[in-house]
């Protein structure tokens, strides 16, 4: 599959999840085999006043590469004006986020909010694909709510106006994360659009990828399968499942790259939020979890998350974890 001019075997791509994949999970994921990262959503706003948190998130190794930088906002002209800025910082596209359907994003008229104005959303991705030399991807859901269902409507249109490729997360904003992905409306996309389409929602197991791509997804977005599951890329690809020893590895190059990016204290603090699925399946986790949520000091977190994993490894040698859901 050829998408933002660059060539994918699996077309296994890590979906964007704020609060989750700065580049730390997005290293991880890409070493088990994440083709493509996207940044999490970054302001348009706050890009273009340049303020910290943006540049924050910005800021990532030059081995997290290929990059698309995700961007929201309300006005096609600010979009725009921050579409241009990315340009020079080095990543492979541009994605506009016409999904999420978090309150305080779709109060402003950004994210999935943008789905219930056509005509501003069409101006949005026009105003960029035109400031920019750099591939453009919109990603939606399949409609505001069930009497809405404009998604094919509008991929249609973002077509016409130069989209590169399509990312659909087929829930409406009404059902937020709630029941199943509505992949209808994925197929009937395929069908009317020439873009390629890449399906986001609930992807866990390679049976969800052959069923998705009869439905004719070009390639498919893991989001929060991959929380504290880096190696379900090599799972979706045929490899195996991750040994007790590269999972312990995995924890512990995860706690010491976040504690880089964010230093030590809010380091191990942003790994609590990890730590409960990276441990899902295991033996003791349930006592491990909670204790491992006091520790503030990533030496002392180190020490007990190796002394956890000797735990289970003597309690049982050849037991593997079970393919878990994190959940959200
Ligand atoms: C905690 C969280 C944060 C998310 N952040 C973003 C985001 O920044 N941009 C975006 O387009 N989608 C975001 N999403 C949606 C995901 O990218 C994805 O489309 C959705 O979770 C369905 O896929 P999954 O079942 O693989 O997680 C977020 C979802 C969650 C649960």
């Amino acid at each position: 599959m050829r998408a933002y001019n660059l060539d994918f075997t699996s077309g296994l791509f890590l979906a964007p999840l704020s609060g989750y994949t700065s580049w730390p999970m997005r290293m991880l994921c890409r070493e088990y085999g994440a083709e493509l990262a996207y940044t999490e959503m970054i302001s348009a706003a706050g890009l273009t006043r340049n303020t910290m948190n943006t540049a924050k998130i910005l800021h990532r190794p030059a081995c997290d590469t290929p990059l698309i930088a995700q961007i929201f906002s309300a006005s096609p002209e600010e979009a725009s004006l921050a579409a241009r800025m990315i340009e020079d910082q080095g990543f492979a596209g541009i994605d506009i986020n016409m999904g999420c359907p978090v309150k305080k994003i779709v109060s402003r008229g950004a994210g999935s909010a943008l789905m219930t104005d056509p005509e501003r959303a069409c101006a949005m991705a026009e105003a960029v694909v035109k400031s920019v030399k750099l591939p453009v991807s919109v990603k939606m859901r399949s409609g505001w709510d069930t009497s809405t269902l404009n998604a094919v409507e509008l991929a249609q249109a973002f077509e016409k106006i130069g989209v590169d490729i399509l990312i659909l997360h087929p829930r409406t904003r009404a059902d937020m994360y709630r029941g199943s992905p509505r992949w209808e409306v994925l197929r009937e996309m395929k069908q009317t659009v020439g873009l390629p389409v890449v399906a986001s929602g609930d992807i866990r197991t390679a049976s969800d990828l052959a069923a998705l791509s009869e439905l004719g997804a070009d390639a498919f977005m893991v989001g929060r399968g991959a929380v504290g599951r880096p190696w379900i890329f090599r799972e979706l690809s045929g490899g195996p499942a991750a040994t007790l020893a590269e999972r312990k590895e995995t924890i512990l190059r995860h706690l010491d790259m976040l504690c880089s990016l964010l230093g030590k204290t809010r380091g191990v603090r942003h790994m609590r939020k990890f730590i409960s699925s990276y441990v899902k399946g295991l033996h003791g986790a349930s006592h491990f979890r909670p204790l491992a949520c006091t520790i503030d000091d990533p030496e002392q977190l180190k020490k007990s998350i190796c002394e956890y994993f000797a735990g289970v490894e003597a309690l049982d040698p050849d037991s593997e974890p079970s393919p878990a859901d994190p959940g959200e």
